[in-house]
């Protein structure tokens, strides 16, 4: 080694030692004869002192030091001396008096500053992402990035699952986002996928008897990026054999409890709640309700028929539904408020936003001349209103209404600022299997094509798809989907008619999973599984929203690779081995 101790490692008991560091310069002050230079590296930092008494060329090569230069030095260890300690670093009792220097790299001036409080904007951020990771705060995300992967597989291993490698040149993974697609180069013509995730890989696992499989695999989606959405992500990907629905959801209970004690010392009380996502929908308006609040929505159909609304009828009359949300302290809100939140619900196709406070016990609008008092007190006696409050009802579709309003509620607890502290899970489970597509006019799987319909739903597969739900759960936290699985389909004639269901004929599902299928022929196990997405819960636990801050090198909103330039042309001479031609480019 270069060195003899890192630049977090010095206390005041290794005073007059003789030792070697290196580092990069984080500042260098210049106190009149005296440099003083604090030297850092992953593990902290290190003043040094250059005084031309000691070492008359150390300190003449330190005039000419600058920031992020690389040193590496000789020295001997000091105390500071009384009332110089700098008590907010842990090396803070000492400094090293420098015999010798040696610049083992220059820098330019960097473009970022390497400190927590750089107010760099993000393209810079990602071109110049080594000094970015520099800094300690994204330094120590990504330490607490590799700690929590190590506890992962230290609990996993423990549980006696196998961690394996599945390909990434694949045959395309049916996740429902656009692949990414490899030419094969001796295959003119042919292309592999980008795996979007592992699934159809871990279920062969699982028939060919591993049992108990898990990867920190790496998935790869081409869809429109957000704040928690990477073109390449990682899961935390399980699959089980011989399980039910219970046997997933406690041991991922276990995998939590565990990372959430060793990493941040919280207990996570299990069993989490499981909610139906039938209840999810109409209480929370959302099938990842955050439960750090309450505001939940009610259903007001009953009383709404009592009413000479029409808006009501006529959302009733088409087989809708009235839904209320009790937006509590909301009758202080403007008008221009009240119309935000109605453009709000419309972006997510309500029709409009009808409202009402409350004021001496009644309720006061331009629509409550159509609700009597007496429908007026019982709805305030379901919403459980109070004087001060505010009612907003959408009255559509039953979906629509819902998920409208579950969207006003999150905008309510932001403008109120309703208190959403710690960190609360919840499982949704019994989705429904399939999703009707309005542009295909074809029911889609609502998640992948090979989770089990739960058992009292399996006559309806291809009579009824819609009514049919399945065995799918998913791990939510703080209304962030974290994991979603299911227990798998492991009999051919189950999947036979599924994919009938879907509109896909026996030769598309034997030219896109023959391989899945004709595993099962050889004996395939009852199994299920989960992926949960690392990244999410990185960034959750470390109370960030955007999961770019827990990627060493994540991509752009345009997914592009703002430090490499990927993506980028190749040359003609490389499109002509892969037998491909570019053209019709679109701007
Ligand atoms: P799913 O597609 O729901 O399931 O993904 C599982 C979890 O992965 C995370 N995730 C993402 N994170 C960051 N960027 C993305 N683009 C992204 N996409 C997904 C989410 C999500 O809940 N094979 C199934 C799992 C299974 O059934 O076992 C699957 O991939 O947290």
């Amino acid at each position: 080694m270069l060195r003899t101790h890192t630049c977090g490692e010095l206390r005041r008991k290794d005073e007059k030692k003789t030792v070697s560091l290196c580092g990069w310069v984080q500042s260098r002050r210049d106190h009149g004869g005296k440099i003083f230079v604090d030297l850092r590296d992953r593990y902290g930092l290190t003043q040094l002192v250059f005084d031309p008494e000691h070492g008359k060329e150390a300190h003449k090569k330190a005039e000419k030091i600058g920031r992020e230069w690389v040193l590496k030095i000789d020295g001997t260890v000091r105390y500071r001396g009384k009332g110089l300690e700098n008590l907010n670093l842990p090396t803070g009792e000492i400094e090293v008096i420098t015999n010798t220097l040696e610049v083992l790299n220059e820098s330019l001036i960097p473009p970022i500053d390497v400190n927590d409080e750089t107010t760099a904007g993000e393209e810079a951020r990602m071109k110049y992402r080594y000094v970015d990771l520099r800094r300690p705060i994204m330094k120590n995300r990504l330490m607490f990035r590799s700690a929590m992967a190590q506890e992962i597989r230290k609990y996993l291993t423990g549980q006696q699952f196998m961690e394996i490698e599945t390909p990434l040149l694949i045959k395309a993974t049916p996740e429902g986002a656009r692949d990414y697609i490899v030419p094969s180069r001796v295959n003119p013509g042919k292309f592999y996928a980008l795996p979007q995730s592992p699934q159809l890989y871990k279920q062969i696992l699982m028939i060919a008897g591993m049992d108990r499989y898990f990867q920190l695999a790496r998935c790869l989606r081409d869809e429109d990026l957000r704040m928690d959405r990477q073109p390449e992500h990682t899961q935390i990907d399980v699959e089980m054999s011989f399980v039910e629905v219970e046997d997933v959801l406690t041991m991922v209970e276990g995998l939590m409890k565990h990372i959430f004690k060793t990493m941040l010392n919280i207990d996570i009380k299990t069993p989490i709640v499981r909610i139906p996502h039938e209840t999810a929908l109409n209480e929370y308006g959302s099938d990842k309700p955050d439960l750090r609040f309450g505001l939940k929505l009610q259903d007001v159909s009953d009383i709404a028929k009592h009413t000479e609304f029409s808006v009501f009828h006529s959302a009733l009359d088409k087989g809708g539904v009235v839904k209320c949300l009790n937006a509590k302290g909301g009758a202080t809100f403007t008008r221009k408020d009240i119309e935000e939140l109605t453009d709000l619900a419309k972006r997510h196709h309500a029709q409009g936003l009808a409202w009402a406070k409350v004021v001496s016990g009644k309720l006061e609008s331009s629509i409550t001349k159509y609700i009597n008092d007496e429908s007026q007190q019982k709805i305030i006696k379901k919403t459980e209103a109070k004087d001060g409050d505010l009612l907003l009802f959408v009255a559509d579709k039953k979906n629509t209404a819902c998920l409208s309003l579950g969207q006003i509620r999150l905008a309510i607890a932001e403008k109120t600022k309703i208190k959403r502290e710690g960190f609360k899970f919840c499982w949704i489970t019994e989705f429904p299997l399939f999703e009707w597509n309005e542009e295909t006019q074809k029911w889609d799987p609502a998640h992948h094509p090979f989770c089990m319909p739960i058992k009292e739903h399996m006559q309806y597969i291809e009579s009824d798809p819609g009514k049919v739900h399945c065995t799918q759960y998913d791990l939510v936290l703080n209304g962030t989907e974290m994991g979603s699985g299911s227990i798998r389909i492991h009999k051919p004639e189950i999947q036979r008619q599924v994919f009938n269901a879907i509109g896909l004929s026996q030769e598309e599902a034997e030219e896109k999973f023959g391989f899945l299928l004709h595993a099962y022929e050889y004996g395939g196990p009852p199994h299920g599984g989960i992926g949960i997405g690392f990244d999410r819960l990185v960034a959750m636990m470390q109370g960030l929203t955007d999961i770019r801050e827990v990627v060493a090198f994540p991509k752009n909103k345009k997914a592009e690779g703002v430090m490499d330039g990927a993506p980028s042309t190749v040359t003609q001479e490389q499109l002509r081995e892969l037998s491909i031609k570019v053209d019709g480019l679109k701007k």
